[in-house]
């Protein structure tokens, strides 16, 4: 078992990033610590490379990338168990990524609904990295091995693409015996893979939304939270009591969605303790929920900021270790293009 998965460093971490995925990475690395199993191994990265598809600031990029080392070991990524580190310091990335563009075709780019939604109209000027994103992408997954990539539903075709890469690359390369990548297998959460802005029930929550009180951020104080999920937007009716009474009320759904994924309870859980109540009392108990939850967090993340050169070393030396599993893969692909190497 080889469990991959990476974040993005712009911006802050966010409940749709901690419900959707790394809640997951967490469990599925204390899962693999406590199955004893030798060579099961969790990475997990930042993909600072992605990050430079949008226009950025170099300097913000940088402080990023620190900052969401150290939310994500706030939120129980143990470096000592797994390989914790960003893209940058791994060039084998980036090779990959260029002998895998051999294999992608235009046609499967095309088709990336990331692809249409970030460029929308104007697809001439944005910037060749954003088009060829999800072959970088693949080559994340596919240099490990990967077997589970835990990450949220926006990036399940992304998955899907790797997985084209990685099986029509094995037919016309390798030894039907002897192939060179893995197939990999997107992990959604069953209940929170698309927790969506507090806003607008219909746009997903997301880092570049230009409101904040969109979402909540792991780093929000007590105070912050309350007043995001008072302000969130409703609709008039009380809640329903059973699942089929959200249909059309995706403001209703996604609360309703984010009090279950917190508190560990069902939808019908929820709905049968709170059904019939309106939202102000259901919104104080989602709030002091959501409080609880984040406020250890945010605590060890304030303490993990204040020593940022231990967070530096962590991903150093994470890049070592990532950078040794590289590279056996990377030479296969090399080779199996008829690439002479020594
Ligand atoms: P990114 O940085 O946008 O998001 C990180 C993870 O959070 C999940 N996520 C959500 N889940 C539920 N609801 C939401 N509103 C929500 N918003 C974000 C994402 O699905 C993701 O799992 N391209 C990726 C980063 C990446 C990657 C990879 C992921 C690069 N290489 C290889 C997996 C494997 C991205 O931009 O995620």
């Amino acid at each position: 078992m080889r469990v991959v998965s990476g974040i993005q460093p712009t911006g802050n971490l966010h409940l749709g990033n901690y419900l959707g995925a790394i809640r997951n990475w967490v469990r599925m690395q204390d899962e693999i610590a406590a199955g004893g199993e030798d060579d099961a191994q969790c990475l997990f990265f930042l993909a600072d490379l992605h990050a430079i598809s949008m226009p950025h600031v170099p300097a913000q990029l940088r402080a990023g990338t620190l900052e969401m080392a150290a939310a994500l070991v706030a939120c129980g990524i143990d470096p000592a168990r797994s390989i914790l580190f960003n893209q940058a310091q791994v060039p084998q990335h980036a090779e990959l990524q260029w002998l895998l563009s051999g294999t992608a075709r235009m046609g499967w780019l095309n088709r990336m609904t990331q692809w249409k939604d970030k460029a929308g109209k104007n697809r001439e000027g944005q910037s060749v990295a954003l088009f060829t994103y999800p072959v970088l992408q693949a080559a994340d997954v596919l240099l490990y091995q990967a077997t589970h990539v835990p990450v949220g539903e926006d990036q399940t075709q992304h998955l899907e693409f790797a997985r084209d890469i990685a099986q029509k690359f094995n037919n016309d390369f390798a030894a039907e015996d002897a192939p060179v990548f893995t197939l990999p297998e997107a992990i959604t959460p069953p209940a929170a893979a698309r927790i969506m802005s507090l806003r607008d029930g219909s746009a997903k929550m997301s880092k570049s939304d230009s409101s904040d009180m969109s979402r909540i951020e792991l780093a929000d104080d007590a105070e912050t939270v309350m007043k995001k999920i008072r302000k969130a937007k409703t609709d008039p009716d009380p809640l329903p009591s059973e699942p089929a009474g959200l249909d059309g009320r995706p403001e209703a759904l996604n609360l309703v969605t984010i009090h279950a994924a917190i508190t560990g309870a069902s939808v019908e859980q929820v709905l049968i303790d709170h059904g019939g109540q309106g939202f102000g009392p259901f919104k104080t108990a989602l709030g002091e929920a959501l409080v609880e939850t984040l406020r250890p967090i945010s605590a060890e993340l304030q303490r993990l900021l204040d020593d940022r050169a231990a967070l530096g070393t962590i991903l150093a030396s994470g890049a070592d270790r990532a950078r040794e599993l590289a590279v056996p893969t990377l030479e296969n692909a090399y080779r199996a293009l008829g690439l002479v190497r020594r």
